[in-house]
């Protein structure tokens, strides 16, 4: 389903995540580890305040783990808990409960001093659509548990779900909505199926997707196409030589250039090309 986000639905999915924060001891901030940047809420600190944080970049293995190091580092000298997983196939899910207890020790050692019974640490989940929020939930609740829909803020019917020895997280989880002012931001959210289709340039998407890997790997770029042209070539002259390749034309011989554009976007959002983290630290201004 593809949603529109308009100011009021903003205004109310911040203010049901606040309410829902006010349950919680700790926030698990949900973002896709191929963007650890451009997959966040643009109000997230906002909304979040200081709150205990686990930041989890999801998605693991589709992206660059050099790169998805030096985004951890990122996390942590902001002072939250970051963690890289791979939901859908269950990789890394004891690193929550174990951030989880980092990030609330402080908090629970109050807590006991001041005599106060142990319990459970409570958690829910944050994040834009698409990010794996069901997944993970899923996931961690080892069962299936119906997804809320990407519909702003959270549905009102939440339980508690029991994970491990130490944590309970909310089952519907709080959806906020993806940063949509830069275009560089926006073809990074295409392109990791962040955002639907309808609402980008597929052809300025396609074009990003291509320039990205001639600049961060030409070689897998070449080989996967098994195409010979030049990095300095234009775009037009890649488009041809993989539609040729793949045998993507129309009558007359002509090459069809937008099912050469569904395509590249299709394998590089699905990493069938290669495992890439987009946003690149160093050339971002983070
Ligand atoms: P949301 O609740 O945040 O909106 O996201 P959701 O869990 O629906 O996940 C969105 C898509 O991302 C799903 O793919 C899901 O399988 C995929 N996904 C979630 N976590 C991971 C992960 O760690 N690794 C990979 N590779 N994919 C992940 P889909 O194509 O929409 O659905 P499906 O065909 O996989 O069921």
């Amino acid at each position: 389903m593809v949603i529109q986000w308009y100011p009021g639905h903003m205004a109310k999915a911040k203010r049901e995540v606040a309410e829902q924060l006010k349950k919680v001891d700790v926030v698990f901030e949900l973002v896709d580890a191929r963007i650890p940047y451009s997959s966040r809420n643009p109000m997230i600190d906002e909304v979040i305040q200081q709150k205990p944080r686990v930041v989890i970049l999801n998605k693991k293995d589709m992206a660059n783990l050099k790169e998805l190091e030096k985004w951890e580092s990122y996390f942590k000298c902001k002072g939250y808990y970051p963690v890289a997983i791979d939901a859908k196939h269950g990789k890394g899910l004891k690193l929550v409960e174990q951030a989880a207890i980092k990030a609330t020790q402080e908090k629970f050692e109050r807590e006991k001093k001041k005599g106060l019974k142990p319990r459970a640490i409570r958690a829910m989940i944050v994040g834009i659509p698409n990010v794996g929020k069901s997944t993970l939930i899923n996931k961690l609740a080892h069962k299936s548990i119906a997804k809320t829909g990407n519909t702003p803020g959270v549905t009102k019917q939440q339980q508690w779900i029991k994970i491990g020895n130490s944590l309970q997280l909310l089952d519907t989880p709080g959806i906020l909505w993806p940063k949509f002012e830069d275009q560089l931001v926006g073809k990074k959210l295409s392109i990791t199926g962040a955002i639907k289709d309808s609402i980008v340039h597929l052809d300025e998407v396609a074009i990003y997707g291509l320039e990205f890997l001639k600049e961060h790997d030409y070689e897998g770029l070449k080989n996967h196409y098994k195409v010979d042209v030049a990095i300095e070539a234009e775009n037009i002259e890649w488009f041809d030589a993989i539609g040729r390749r793949r045998g993507l034309l129309r009558s007359g011989n002509e090459v069809d250039y937008e099912a050469v554009i569904d395509l590249i976007i299709h394998e590089v959002r699905n990493a069938k090309i290669g495992t890439y983290t987009f946003d690149v630290i160093k050339e971002m201004d983070v």
